[in-house]
């Protein structure tokens, strides 16, 4: 397994350009399913993740190609209609191939995807919606066994609570349901916009997405479209914080501050200077050290539980004391005794950690437990004295596209060791 080393304590200077948001080109390519015209996707990250759904895709029946960033689709004829256990447990986004499969073909028998490093991840309400829809469905020896042998139909749809993948899954099957779905207590997440144009591109009559209430008009067929994937806000999120970390000054190509919401508040706080210019964001530290800021995940535009590892990074050598609290994951905060290895002085209670910032980090070999986990990690490292050695490359890879590249371009000394 790879590892990074990164010598620490270099302030950054230069520009990071901002790839396609990975959790919405994941949505974004599953909606390929729905239609037999050619789906172009441009902005595509080029990430692990990216390329476990491709296989996943092809075994239905998609044909593929990718040209830079540009990734055409084309699901032609529907092959197979199990997504397998293998292509799903890996990665929860597969699941949501469920819902399309189902509205064009009548039927799909899906893995459930289990629980990962983060909590349990249930998938109760993606399958309430689709039974709502008109779905039977079946729970057999781990797998989702649905049919809907006279199509779906609308429904009205009022999640008890806010799901970004169940508002997804619920939006792509309803395009082609008969009549009208009404989604209550949507997920106002900026993919599920993202989405919402793709699917409109491809003909689906959507409104309101990126609101609570979305109502999707169904239609009889979706044609091919084109579609450009929104710039990854985490990845933007993260960044950000590096001269928060180490110092210096960078400039964030193609990042939108609107996509942030209650990161850019937590931020400019802590003492990151964020600034929209054309074509990007600047930011930078005011002074030599951030101050200590409280922060609570939540649904967008809520601090997003996606940030929550990184911001520790941050606030681990911040300037008071802050703390942080983890409302959406149950098991989000593994990442705390990993930063303690480096020095940082943080203790969790429940859904809250406490993190009292110390002057500086010291470097360690340190293991990544989660993608989002994995950066943070790197964020402390870049700031740390010494060498941090990150163990368990393989989940950044999952999500942060040439993380090395762009950060070695603004002067970080980070070197990854294959093994
Ligand atoms: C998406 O996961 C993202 N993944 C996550 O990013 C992100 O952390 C999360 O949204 C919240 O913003 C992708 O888009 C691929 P949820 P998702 O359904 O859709 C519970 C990353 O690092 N729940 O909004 O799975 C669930 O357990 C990943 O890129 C149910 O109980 O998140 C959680 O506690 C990690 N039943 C809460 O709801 C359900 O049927 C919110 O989860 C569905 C969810």
């Amino acid at each position: 397994m790879d590892k990074l080393a990164i010598i620490g304590g270099r302030p950054l200077f230069g520009e990071i350009a901002i790839s396609g948001a990975k959790n919405s080109a994941l949505k974004v390519m599953a909606a390929t399913l729905l239609t037999d015209g050619v789906l172009t996707i441009s902005n595509m990250p080029r990430l692990a993740d990216v390329d476990m759904m491709l296989r996943l895709l092809m075994q239905h029946g998609a044909d593929a190609k990718f040209e830079g960033s540009v990734l055409t689709l084309h699901a032609k004829d529907i092959v197979s209609t199990e997504a397998p256990y293998d292509l799903v447990r890996k990665m929860r986004a597969s699941f949501n191939v469920l819902g399309p499969l189902l509205a064009r073909e009548g039927k799909a028998k899906v893995s459930l995807p289990g629980g990962c490093a983060i909590g349990a991840r249930p998938v109760d309400l993606h399958l309430k919606a689709l039974t709502a829809m008109g779905a039977e469905i079946e729970l057999d020896e781990g797998y989702v066994i649905a049919a809907a042998p006279n199509g779906l139909h609308g429904a009205k749809i009022d999640f008890p609570f806010v799901s970004v993948g169940a508002t997804e899954h619920t939006m792509l099957a309803a395009t082609l349901a008969k009549g009208e779905t009404v989604i209550h207590n949507a997920a106002r997440e900026p993919e599920i916009a993202d989405l919402a144009d793709c699917l409109t591109a491809m003909g689906a009559k959507i409104e309101g997405a990126g609101e609570s209430t979305i109502h999707i008009q169904g239609v009889g067929a979706l044609h091919g479209g084109e579609h450009s994937v929104l710039p990854d806000r985490i990845e933007t999120g993260s960044y950000a914080m590096a001269p928060g970390v180490a110092g210096g000054e960078l400039f964030l190509r193609h990042a939108r501050l609107d996509l942030l919401g209650a990161a850019v508040g937590a931020l400019e706080e802590a003492g990151i200077r964020l600034e929209q210019q054309e074509g990007g964001i600047r930011v930078r530290r005011e002074g030599d050290r951030c101050r200590a800021v409280n922060v609570l995940t939540q649904p967008f535009p809520g601090f997003p539980t996606d940030l929550q590892a990184q911001f520790m990074a941050l606030m681990a050598t911040a300037d008071g004391v802050s703390a942080i609290k983890e409302t959406i994951f149950e098991g989000r905060f593994m990442h705390a005794p990993e930063f303690a290895r480096m020095g940082a002085n943080i203790s969790v209670d429940g859904q809250t950690a406490t993190v009292r910032g110390v002057k500086r980090l010291k470097g360690a070999q340190v293991m990544a437990t989660d993608l989002r986990a994995s950066m943070g990690l790197v964020l402390a490292g870049l700031g740390a004295e010494g060498q941090t050695i990150v163990n368990r490359v393989y989940h950044l890879d999952r999500g942060f596209e040439r993380l090395e590249e762009k950060l070695i371009q603004c002067g970080a000394l980070i070197e990854r060791i294959k093994e």
